[in-house]
């Protein structure tokens, strides 16, 4: 049996660390989608593309030079991992702007559509219970109040050594939410048939058993299904 679960949500709703233990836990493949747009705005930085003015034609010949590959939960761009580099501050200003491009998404909608088929798989991201899997065999939406949000990813970017203020993570955060929720294609909301759960005072070990839970009264005792175990 495949099984594909999308899990969807804002910012700092710890939708990375939950989807991973998952995929983990059940010893299936892991796809982050917000890697991906984050990579492409990286590549609009370094080649200082503004995507106020890009033309259909320039984004199409940029896509023919780019190639995603998934293996063992790690993305590679024209052959090599991304790393630390799409994660910081200055990709976290533009990469909502980028996505909201509609060939942005068309484009990357179609590679993760082929990254996830003939798997089981986690995908997160914003639109992957509404738009990548449409038909996803779990569907879960992680919310959590603003504030909440940026309190967590602060701490995230301050251990990792960032020089930020709460106020800019936040001011970032409510932005991209803005941005995300707003734009005309593919908008962050829950898909209709996704399950919702409020993580404002959950750890994520509590996210994680919930998420379980819901895949065992569903699929019944899913212990591990384990098929690609051949990545270790
Ligand atoms: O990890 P974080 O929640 O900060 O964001 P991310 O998952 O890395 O995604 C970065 C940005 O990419 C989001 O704010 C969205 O603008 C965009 N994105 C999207 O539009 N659709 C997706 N499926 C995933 C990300």
């Amino acid at each position: 049996m495949k099984i594909r679960i999308a899990i969807d949500g804002p910012a700092g709703t710890g939708k990375s660390t939950v989807a991973k233990k998952i995929a983990e836990k059940l010893g299936i493949d892991y796809l982050d989608t917000g890697a991906m747009y984050r990579a492409i705005a990286k590549i609009f930085l370094d080649r200082k593309l503004n995507p106020d003015e890009i033309s259909e034609k320039t984004l199409e010949e940029l896509f023919k030079e780019i190639k995603f590959d998934l293996k063992c939960e790690k993305l590679y761009l024209n052959g090599k991992p991304l790393g630390d580099e799409i994660r910081n501050p200055e990709v976290g200003k533009v990469v909502s702007k980028v996505a909201s491009l509609k060939i942005v998404r068309e484009k990357l909608t179609d590679i993760q559509k082929r990254l996830s088929e003939n798997r089981s798989i986690v995908v997160e991201g914003r639109d992957i219970g509404t738009v990548v899997l449409p038909n996803a065999e779990l569907k879960i939406f992680l919310t959590a109040s603003a504030t909440e949000r940026a309190k967590r990813r602060f701490k995230e970017l301050i251990s990792k050594g960032l020089k930020i203020s709460f106020q800019e993570v936040l001011d970032e955060i409510l932005q991209r939410d803005k941005l995300d929720s707003s734009r005309e294609v593919a908008p962050l909301k829950p898909a209709e048939d996704s399950i919702i759960i409020n993580t404002d005072n959950l750890t994520i070990e509590q996210v994680v058993e919930k998420i379980f839970e819901i895949l065992n009264s569903k699929f019944g005792r899913l212990v591990s299904i384990n098929e690609t175990n051949n990545c270790q």
